[in-house]
């Protein structure tokens, strides 16, 4: 079964059920200040797990592209990736458990033909914050499963998928020993203070990740031996004149990066030295090093980037990818490490003592250039030199102290970062709103959001246009987002059909897709957008606006920094 079959099949079998399929989102998510990127598919749908009406319902099925940094590490074996798509079905308050454990039961036997008795699961056993799911247990046993166990909280809860939102007890499906799906009951609201709140309604969230679902039901034990992977591997293997099955994990790395990397540019990052930015950089510059390893010696990622998108139909969703843009960003970024690449390789040679390279000065280069251990290990050995006595213990030492004292900054970072969805970052959400139509009123009309972050202390707003704003220009766009908070306008939400939208000259996000149902938040006279929302319901809830700072964001587009005081 290839991997467009399988989404097809659990798309279809939960529109049968009553469901209605929403598009996947971006990759980048746009209220959560405190991830980079979607990690799941219920991410984009917090607002509704926490209680929201959504315009299509209460059933919703989806496909949806996801990034998880948190093993790039791990990338390399049969079965990690950063980039991943998920198949999801959601109950928004509506069935629970019991519909939730049958169907998915159903689906695995009755239309993926898995024979009932290849079947486990676990189930959460309980503690603190939330008693022992027996119920699913039950559920699962009166279903005719028999190889039930009981697990804590690190292997059977989920989320919330940021540092706060909707989570719950899990129950995973497993196939012949591997994981292939997750079906999460959220029922709890984790809040900033870290307490766990009973939700108003139960919902459900599952996700079934596509990669391994079809390895695993084409008997594979390797991901990438499936068709989502081969054209990959198989250019890579032309590239390097090297064999995949001599040598795996390169392959790995590599195919796994540069098609992160696509989707990433695909959704509007560039690489750079920040945040999801740096991401992407460190997903490029890994695989070059790994192609490096491979003999790959000249710029082989746009080729490959080619391949990607190329076999695009693998994918979910309508994708229309900027090939142009994508392989200029790849190549001018690999250019760019390629010089690095030369002189950290020249590095080497200089941080050599009495014929020995430190475990210190490894881990710097590890930390600068981005050279995996590996690597070091090898030019070092290619010349001639050792590895000194305590080389592992050292950089081990200096890789945990680096990993603390990251720790430490990112907790600091959400520490003011803040929580999504909280009162705060609402107001912020709806200063966007009013600031992209202040934007259009004093710039032009062509002028159009290209990426938006909220944090408690501020907002962060990309739209293009090519010049640096004059004093003026900001003048009179504060001027313009100040009277419309002192005109108290409502903020008023309602559903209507897409077209409906669109035709009503809604704003809404060229790159984004969207349900045929949408909501579409209006500020009288001032601003119309489709959004998911959340907004504070009146304008005069946000205090006083300030734009502190604007900067380049890329070739043609200008960035904002504002904050609300007084609020
Ligand atoms: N959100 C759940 C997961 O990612 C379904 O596993």
């Amino acid at each position: 079964m290839t991997a467009k079959e399988l989404k097809k099949k659990f798309v279809d079998f939960f529109l049968d059920h009553g469901h209605l399929e929403i598009p996947s989102a971006s990759i980048i998510p746009e209220n959560d200040p405190t991830t980079l990127f979607i990690s799941a598919g219920m991410h984009p749908l917090v607002p509704y797990l926490s209680g929201q009406t959504h315009p299509l319902g209460k059933r919703l099925v989806n496909v949806q592209k996801c990034i998880r940094t948190g093993d790039i590490d791990e990338v390399g074996d049969c079965h990690h990736h950063t980039f991943f798509e998920m198949l999801g079905n959601w109950s928004l308050g509506d069935y629970f458990k019991k519909e939730s454990i049958s169907w998915s039961l159903e689906f695995l036997t009755k239309h993926l033909k898995i024979n009932p008795s290849e079947i486990s699961v676990t189930c959460f056993e309980g503690d603190k914050n939330a008693p022992k799911d027996n119920e699913s247990a039950q559920i699962w046993q009166d279903l005719g499963i028999a190889k039930i166990k009981f697990l804590p909280a690190v292997d059977n809860w989920w989320g919330p998928a940021g540092q706060t939102g909707p989570c719950g007890p899990d129950t995973e499906i497993f196939f012949n020993g591997l994981e292939i799906w997750n079906n999460v009951f959220m029922q709890y609201l984790k809040t900033a203070n870290g307490k766990f709140q009973k939700l108003p309604k139960p919902n459900v969230d599952t996700g079934m990740g596509v990669e391994r679902t079809v390895a695993i039901l084409n008997g594979f034990n390797d991901d990438y031996l499936t068709s989502i992977w081969t054209p990959i591997i198989k250019k890579i293997e032309d590239i390097s004149g090297k064999k995949y099955q001599d040598s795996p994990r390169p392959f790995r790395i590599i195919a796994d990066h540069i098609r992160s990397a696509v989707f990433v540019i695909a959704d509007g990052i560039e690489p750079s030295n920040k945040e999801a930015g740096y991401v992407l950089r460190r997903l490029i510059r890994r695989a070059i090093v790994q192609a490096q390893d491979l003999g790959i010696k000249n710029n082989f990622v746009t080729t490959l980037a080619e391949t990607i998108i190329n076999n695009k139909k693998n994918y979910a969703g309508d994708y229309d990818f900027d090939t142009k843009k994508i392989k200029i960003i790849l190549a001018q970024e690999e250019q760019k490490f390629r010089s690095t690449l030369d002189r950290g390789l020249k590095e080497i040679e200089k941080l050599i003592t009495n014929d020995n390279l430190s475990g210190l000065n490894a881990f710097n280069l590890y930390q600068s250039f981005g050279f995996p251990l590996e690597l070091i290990k090898e030019e070092v050995e290619k010349r001639h030199y050792k590895l000194a006595s305590d080389f592992t213990d050292q950089f081990n030492q200096a890789k945990l102290s680096h990993i603390k004292l990251s720790q430490t900054l990112s907790a600091g970072k959400f520490k003011s970062g803040l929580a999504d969805h909280s009162d705060i970052t609402t107001k912020y959400h709806t200063a966007t709103h009013l600031l992209q139509s202040a934007l259009k009123k004093t710039l032009g009309e062509q002028v159009h959001q290209a990426g938006s972050n909220l944090t408690a202390s501020r907002l962060r707003f990309d739209f293009n246009y090519p010049d640096k704003l004059t004093e003026k220009q900001i003048t009179k766009i504060e001027n313009l987002v100040n009277l419309a908070i002192k005109s108290a306008l409502p903020v008023v939400s309602k559903n209507m059909p897409l077209s409906t939208a669109i035709a009503s000259g809604a704003l809404h996000l060229a790159s984004a897709q969207y349900p045929d149902t949408v909501s579409v938040y209006t500020i009288p006279g001032f601003s119309q957008e489709i959004c998911i929302g959340p907004h504070v319901s009146n304008t005069s809830e946000l205090g006083f606006f300030k734009i502190t700072k604007q900067e380049s964001a890329g070739s043609g587009k200008r960035r904002l920094y504002a904050v609300l005081d007084k609020i």
